[in-house]
């Protein structure tokens, strides 16, 4: 796992947003996963002005997201569906014919899970999963004790989660109790995966991610497994992090160089 720790949570969300658009720029027709949270609406708000700024075409992209609530109409301010439209495709111009998440009015979630498998593998996959991470440790909507090898379902929400998430509803009652999510499984198939950890509150979830056993009770320990995993930092979310002096000594302020002899 490649652990690049930023002195601030704004350099850790410039630094994901030129991850993506360098992707894009070198690769137009990029199978991208994305993710939503507060955590990413710095990301795309960069990401848009990086992509005028150096005139990347994301007509080509294709895009999947992790995860949306179940039982919520389309429309439903709150929905994931809402939040992508609006923070990210209608402003940076990306089709809304090739952005795709799980409906959330679903009438048969089981059928609507496989159906979204399906389409991951029609598009050949998923070239770059972005990704953040809840207090517990959840990626997507996976929450603790989730299989390690699942792949897309309908998930019950943990109390903690909804807490969380009420912020985004009118109050813990109107806040969902299901969301459909990729599976761990579908995640670690991703070519690269891209996690961003901000703030204190994230400190042990990461810690547990980076550095604890690999297990369910930490679903984003599961990125231990995969071959290319990276992990973007502020300072707060890498406060507990044992092994954080080795990480910086590796690549100081978070830039990713490699290695030369000489
Ligand atoms: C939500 C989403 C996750 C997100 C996480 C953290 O429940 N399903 O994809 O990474 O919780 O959200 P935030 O960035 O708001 O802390």
């Amino acid at each position: 796992m490649k652990v690049l720790i930023h002195n601030s949570a704004e350099l850790a969300q410039q630094a994901v947003a030129d991850i993506l658009s360098n992707r894009i720029a070198a690769s137009p027709a990029s199978v991208l996963g994305l993710a939503t949270g507060g955590t990413m609406e710095a990301v795309y708000d960069r990401l848009i002005l990086a992509l005028s700024e150096s005139g990347v075409p994301v007509e080509e992209v294709k895009t999947f997201n992790l995860d949306e609530y179940w039982g919520l109409a389309p429309d439903h301010p709150a929905t994931y569906r809402s939040y992508m439209n609006s923070r990210l495709f209608g402003r940076a111009g990306f089709p809304v014919g090739r952005t795709f998440l799980p409906a959330s009015d679903a009438a048969d979630p089981v059928a609507e899970s496989a159906a979204y498998e399906a389409k991951i593998r029609d598009a050949g996959g998923i070239d770059l999963q972005l990704l953040g991470i809840g207090q517990n440790g959840h990626i997507g909507f996976n929450e603790p004790t989730s299989s390690l090898a699942s792949r897309t379902r309908l998930k019950t929400l943990t109390e903690s989660t909804r807490m969380a998430n009420q912020q985004y509803f009118d109050g813990q009652e109107a806040t969902p109790k299901y969301a459909i999510t990729m599976g761990i499984g579908t995640i670690l198939d991703a070519r690269d995966c891209l996690l961003l950890a901000t703030g204190s509150n994230k400190a042990d979830a990461v810690r547990k991610m980076i550095e604890g056993p690999l297990g369910a009770h930490c679903p984003a320990s599961a990125l231990q497994l995969h071959p290319k995993a990276t992990v973007v930092l502020d300072a707060a979310a890498a406060t507990d992090l044992t092994l954080r002096e080795y990480y910086q000594y590796v690549h100081p302020d978070g830039i990713d160089v490699q290695p030369s002899h000489g």
